[in-house]
Formats: structure tokens, sequence, C-alpha cells
């Protein structure tokens, strides 16, 4: 009995300190009859987004603007008086005889009025909880019949549900432009805008000028820009008076916005939490070779090179003086002139971001076949490529030259382009093969003389600072990341809830899937388990090397998943698992015959030197073995797993530590006794891969006669010309390993 009067009492404590906690309740709507005053606010229905009167950064004025209900510090993402602000606190939002929406001053002076078109009779504001602000009849049944929404008056901020481009009809084109300054929302001179003209693109322009090119969509993406998220529906959308851009969310919990900065860059964010922040998904322009047209005509961007621009092949310098002295305005020329009455003939050119499609037409239908076809009889059209990539369907024809072209690894497309027919000779087509074949079998040498080099010398060592990518984890690494973000929901549902079916392995920090996307792209996921904390190093190393990472021979991430407590990794699917798999197994390997071999020794060396010498960061891989090797459909060799990777900056060389991590047996002796590595250490390992992918036998597992050598061994003791002499005589046996 005294106990339900005590809890009586409580509910009744709880109740008034509840009701006065909740002074005015929030509201999301104002009629004609309220208005807003500064220090009052509107806050969406779902608590997302508040609008209100604020001062951005150090300033002394006040704006109306929009910002995000649960990110603490104001994040505006839309302002309603950017040019017009008040000097005081005394600001007044509401609703004039006309029905228009008006901020005024105190005197009743007009800073800002919505001007809507229709008269409204009982109009009402409300802030939706996507982040519109619109004005719509009280008592219209049809909720999407706006007067007015601010989501036709863009800021610096794109949000999913924004149209994002061009109404032929109304003539408005919403676009984003850059604040001048932190302190003032004005416009500056930085615009973001879907240019429908040819086929739909979007740019980054100062002034006029273009600064950089989001390539035309291809049905996933915009050629030429990284990957973005599945956790979004996107798209263009095209009818007779619109075209544009619009995303939404599939999941309305994540907070997600791309905005354009005061120096032209535009970066997609997702809030993550209070202590986190802030973490970028994507940056554009990311590096010099997305500057647009930087190299001019047929010239084309490689950013592994220096200086970075290049001509396409069979292209030669138009203006070879200046080209040299690294004025590459003036583009490139065909080196055979095109002859339209003899016949032209299309050469495909791979792995590019698509150029300049301003002057282009398409046709959403044809196939690439009937494009070639169509594309000859038009002595203008210059090339053709595939228009949706995802479909697999449609085709875009250019009519000028090409330009802003860069190469782009496994992100890119292929583009047909118009040469003379003397151009498609055979002769051709060997040279190029042959130098390949020297240069490669240059690499294996030059592969083993140094493994063996390093076998003897194991030296005269010095300690350098180090670039260590894992161990810090700070902020500035998180925010740094371009990589897209799958929500859970998506991975679950591509696992089949990780469906013990469904698993793969398990990796080196936790169990991995196989799963589908709903586009159909197979992924491969790998599930950090909650109990590894050294899973948790090396998970953020793997993403922060790879992430920055794009080369044909690497795995390609394509974005992780962290919520709650999962975190997850998600990867291009390999269909033919991993090396080890094939090498080492009976009837498996009889599938590698000499050639399929080369080729895989071929890409390992053109991947480890990308890492070492034409990436970004220098990067020592630390644990190159077969079981790291994956093999695509076409056993294009990967290689995966950077989770005890290094980076090294600039030229240093050279490093040492005292946990030394690997595999032995194909670790350096000077790492394995001393610590000590350097890109030297990877290439010891792959000498040693070398050998078992010609021998086909493990290197630890080997055992001849009564010595006690393992593979390495045998080699080294063996003489070299003997090792020489049994790879020739075994290329002679038709693939078949002894
Ligand atoms: C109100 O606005 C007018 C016009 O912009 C300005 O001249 C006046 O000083 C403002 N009054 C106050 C109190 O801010
Ligand atoms: C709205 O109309 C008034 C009066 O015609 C004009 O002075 C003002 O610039 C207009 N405002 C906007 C935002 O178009
Ligand atoms: C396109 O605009 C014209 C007037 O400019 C209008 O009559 C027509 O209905 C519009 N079509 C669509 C699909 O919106
Ligand atoms: C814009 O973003 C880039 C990349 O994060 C940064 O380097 C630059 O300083 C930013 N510009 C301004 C004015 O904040
Ligand atoms: C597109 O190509 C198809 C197949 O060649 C053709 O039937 C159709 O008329 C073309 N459409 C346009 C708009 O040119
Ligand atoms: C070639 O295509 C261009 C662009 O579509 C067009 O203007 C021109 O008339 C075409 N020429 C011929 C001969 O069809």
């Amino acid at each position: 009995m005294e106990k339900s009067i005590k809890d009586i009492s409580l509910l009744l404590l709880l109740t008034s300190i509840l009701s006065i906690l909740e002074i005015s309740p929030a509201i999301d709507t104002i009629s004609t009859t309220q208005s807003l005053k500064d220090g009052d606010t509107l806050v969406s229905s779902g608590g997302t987004f508040e609008l209100g009167f604020f001062s951005p950064g150090d300033s002394k004025n006040r704006y109306v603007g929009i910002w995000y209900k649960k990110v603490p510090s104001i994040t505006a993402v839309w302002v309603l008086n950017r040019e017009i602000p008040l000097n005081s606190r005394s600001g007044i939002l509401k609703f004039n005889e006309l029905g228009h929406l008006v901020l005024v001053n105190d005197t009743n002076n007009l800073l800002w009025s919505s001007n809507t078109s229709r008269i409204a009779r009982t109009p009402i504001l409300q802030l939706l909880d996507s982040g519109n602000l619109v004005l719509r009849e009280a008592n219209d049944d049809n909720l999407e019949n706006f007067l007015w929404q601010s989501f036709d008056y863009l800021s610096d901020t794109y949000l999913p549900g924004m149209n994002f481009g061009w109404n032929a009809a109304t003539g408005v084109q919403n676009y984003l432009s850059s604040w001048t300054s932190n302190e003032d929302p004005a416009p500056g001179d930085l615009t973001f805008y879907l240019d429908p003209t040819g086929y739909p693109q979007v740019f980054i322009k100062r002034g006029t000028g273009a600064i950089y090119r989001m390539g035309p969509w291809n049905g996933l993406r915009f050629s030429g820009t990284p990957y973005v998220s599945p956790t979004f529906r996107h798209g263009i959308f095209k009818n007779k008076n619109t075209t544009y851009y619009r995303e939404d969310s599939n999941d309305k919990s994540v907070i997600s916005r791309v905005t354009l900065n005061q120096s032209g860059v535009v970066q997609r964010w997702v809030w993550v939490d209070r202590t986190r922040g802030w973490v970028l998904y994507l940056t554009v322009p990311k590096d010099d070779c997305d500057t647009y047209s930087d190299c001019g005509a047929y010239g084309t961007c490689y950013i592994g090179n220096s200086p970075a621009c290049g001509c396409l092949s069979k292209f030669q310098p138009k203006d070879p003086e200046g080209w040299n002295k690294g004025d590459w305005s003036n583009g490139c020329i065909r080196r055979t002139p095109l002859n339209c009455q003899e016949g032209d003939v299309f050469l495909k050119y791979s792995s590019v971001k698509l150029p300049d499609a301003q002057y282009s037409t398409y046709n959403e239908s044809m196939t690439l076949d009937e494009s070639e076809v169509k594309c000859l009889q038009n002595c203008s059209c210059m090339a053709y490529s595939q228009l949706d990539i995802s479909r697999g369907s449609g085709c875009l024809f250019w009519f000028r030259e090409l330009i802003d072209i860069r190469d782009m690894s496994s992100d890119g497309q292929d583009i047909y382009i118009r040469m003379a027919s003397s151009e498609l000779d055979s002769k051709g087509k060997r040279n190029i093969l042959v130098a390949t074949l020297t240069s490669s079998i240059g690499v294996v040498l030059l592969g083993l003389s140094l493994m063996l080099y390093f076998w003897k010398r194991s030296k005269k060592k010095k300690n350098e600072p180090k670039g260590k990518i894992g161990g810090t984890h700070s902020e500035s690494h998180e925010k740094d990341l371009d990589l897209p973000l799958f929500d859970l929901y998506t991975i679950s549902k591509a696992t089949d809830n990780f469906s013990i079916n469904n698993k793969l392995g398990e990796g080196g920090f936790g169990p991995v899937y196989k799963g589908m996307l709903e586009e159909g792209q197979d992924i491969a996921v790998k599930r950090l388990s909650k109990t590894s904390m050294q899973g948790l190093d090396e998970f953020k190393n793997e993403v922060i090397c790879i992430a920055k990472l794009q080369h044909r021979n690497l795995v390609r991430l394509l974005g992780c998943c962290i919520q709650g407590e999962e975190i997850m990794l998600i990867y291009e699917y390999m269909p033919n698992k991993s090396l080890d798999l094939f090498l080492f197994d009976q009837t498996k390997s009889k599938l590698l015959d000499w050639e399929k071999r080369f080729q895989i020794v071929n890409g390992i060396a053109r991947g480890i030197m990308y890492l070492h010498q034409d990436s970004r960061l220098r990067i020592i891989h630390r644990d190159l073995k077969a079981s790291n090797i994956l093999l695509d459909t076409d056993m294009n060799p990967k290689i995966s797993d950077f989770g005890i990777a290094r980076s090294f900056r600039g030229n240093e060389t050279e490093d040492k530590t005292n946990r030394v991590v690997g595999t032995y047996g194909y670790m350096s002796p000077e790492y394995a006794v001393h610590g000590r590595y350097s890109i030297k250490s990877d290439v010891f390992s792959f000498g040693v891969l070398v050998l078992e992918i010609v021998s086909g036998k493990r290197n630890s597992g080997f055992s001849k006669g009564d010595q006690h050598l393992d593979l390495l061994g045998h080699v080294i003791v063996v003489p070299s010309i003997y090792l020489r002499v049994n790879i020739v005589s075994k290329t002679n046996l038709s693939g078949e390993v002894h």
C-alpha cells in the first residue's frame, strides 16, 4: 500500500518535471496568424532539421537558416536571406497580406519575400523532415502542391531528395553556389551545376570557366567519378522539360550532405556520431588529373606519370615544342590523318574517363555494333561509347575534338575513337606485345636477382623515421577517407543475413562472406569479429591503404559499413578465389598453363611496382604470398590483404619493427631476424612467389631427396644456371608441371 502511494507521487513528480522542461513543444509549422522571431525555431516532425535565426562563424549578422537538430554545432544547409543580412536580432519571419512569406526587421522594413506567383488564401509554412521548407495552402489535400519550396533555391549544400538540374518550362536552374566566406553566406564565384547540353554532365565552375567535370552519367555514376554508395538510390532523370540529378536515401537515419566549399571542392559528408563528427566520403576534384581539360584535345592524364599529361596512343603532340615545355593546351593530333572517304576505323581505348560530352548526341536503345555503323556513316562523328554500362545499352556519339580524358584504371570506361584505317595493322599489335614481354621478363629477372642479392647481403642498415599507416588513429585519417558507406541493411540483405552458406572463409580479422548487391554486383564482405582488437588496427590500416590506391592488379575496395558494433569492408568479389588454390591443387594446377602463369607473374609485378613506386603512398605490403593473390574471372591477379602494410613518405626506404608480422617462408631474412623491412622485403616475397608459380610447389612444404631444404633453400643451393635451364625446359611441357 505504502509502496504504491510512493510510486504514484513519483509518477506525478516526473510528469511535472517533464511539463516544465517542455516549455514550448517543438512545432514544424506556422500559419498566417503566427510568426517566427529571432530565438524561436521550427523543428521538422522527425526531429532531423531545425529552422531559425543564426550567425555564421564570427559574424554578428543574423540569417534565417536550416540546420541539423542532432548535430551540436550549427551546420547550415540552407540560408534564406543569403545576400541581405539582418544587423540585429530584430528579424521576424511571417506572412504578408498577399500570402507571401516575408522577412522584416522591427521597423517593418522588407528584407526578403517569397514572391510566390499564385496568391495564397490560407498559406502555411512547414519544415519537412527532408530539410525542405515549403509553403502550401493549409486546406490543400495534395501535400506536394507547393506554392514555394526552399529545395528550388539551393545554397552550398545538396541534400537527398533535391532535384539538382534544369527545368526548361520554368527556366529555373537549380545549382549549388559557394559561400563568400565562413562568415558570409552570400553566393561566391564558384558554382556546381548540371549542364544538360549534349548529354547531362555536372561541372564545377569558377565564374564562367569550368574547373572540374563529372563525366556523362553511365547508369551507375558519373564517368570519371568514384562509385557512390548503394545506400542511395540515385540517377539522372529526363523528360521533355526537365533534366536533373536526384538521390534519395534508403536509410533515413543516415545523415548525408554534399557541399561545395570556397575553394571549389565538392565533398560528401556523413554524420557518424558526436565523437567522430562529420566523416568525408568523397572529394572531387581529387588529384591534378581532375583539372578540366588540362592535357588538351586527345591528351590523357595519368596520375602515376611525370609529367602526368600524355597523348593517347597513336596520337602525337600538336605543338611538340610547347608540349615539352609543359604547355599541353594545344593537345594532340592523330599521327596518321583521317581519311573518311577511304574508310576509317574505330579503335578501342580502355579505362578512361569519358571526354566532355557537351557536343554529343545519344540514343538510349542502340547497341554498340549499331553505334559503330552509325558513327562510321558521318565523317564528323569522332568517337562513340556505351551510354548505360549498368544495362549494357545505349550509345553516346562525340562530334568534336575529345577533351578532358584521364586514365581511370579499374573505374574507367571504353571509348571507340575514329582512326585512319592504316592504324589497324597487325604489325603494330605485335610490336606492343613484344615490348611488354621483354619488359615483364625483365621485371621477373630483376626480382629474382634482387632476391638472391638480398639473401647474401643483409647488413648496413640505418633507421629512419617512418610514415606508419596503422597504429596512430588520428582524426585526420578518418576524415580523409573517400570511401563509400554501405548501410548494414544493404549488406545484410546482400549476404542473406550473413548466412553460413555464403561464408567464403576466415580472414585476418574475421569471417568473409560472399554477397550480391541489388543491382547484381557480386561482393565479398570482410566482417570484423567483435573480439579482435588487433583486427581493428588491421582493419583501419587496410582501409587507409587501399582506399587511396587504385590499380588493376590490386583488389578493389568498394566501401565499408560502420554501424553500431558492426565494422565491415566490402570488396569486389573474385570468382576464382586465391592463387594458392590453383597452384597447389593437383587438378586445378593443370588449368594454369605457362601463358597464364606468366600473365599472373606479370600482373603481380605490376601491382607491386605500383605499390612501391607509382602510387601516391609508397606502400610496402609485407605479406605477399600465394593466398593473398586473388584471381578474377579472367585469372588476372589482384593483390589483397593490406592489414599489415606500411607506407613510406617521399624518399624514405626502410624501417624497423619489434613486432615481426607476416608469413615465414616468404619473409626476407633481415626482416624475419632483425625486423628490418623495406621495398626489398616485398621483392624477396615476390621472388618466393615466382618460384612457387613456376615450380607449382609450396616453398614451405617442399622436400627433395634427403636434403632438408625448403624450395628456396633448394634453389639457392642449386646453381642458378640449373634453375634457368630447368625453367626453360619446363616451358616445353605444355602446361604440365612436375
Ligand atoms: C531595418 O532595415 C532597414 C533597411 O534595411 C534599415 O535601414 C534599418 O536600420 C533596419 N532597422 C533595424 C532596427 O535594424
Ligand atoms: C520580390 O518582389 C519584390 C517586389 O516586386 C522585389 O523587390 C524583390 O526583389 C523580390 N524578391 C525576390 C527574392 O525575388
Ligand atoms: C513542358 O512545358 C510546356 C510549356 O513550356 C507545358 O505545356 C508542358 O505541359 C510541359 N511538359 C511537362 C511534361 O511538364
Ligand atoms: C575546401 O576543401 C579542401 C579539401 O578538403 C580544402 O583543402 C580547402 O582548404 C577547403 N577550402 C576552404 C576555403 O575551406
Ligand atoms: C535509336 O536507335 C534505334 C535502333 O537503331 C532506332 O530504331 C531509333 O529510331 C533511334 N532513336 C533515335 C531517337 O534516333
Ligand atoms: C553528322 O552529324 C552532325 C551532328 O549530329 C549533323 O549535324 C550532320 O548533319 C551529320 N552529317 C551527315 C552527313 O549526316
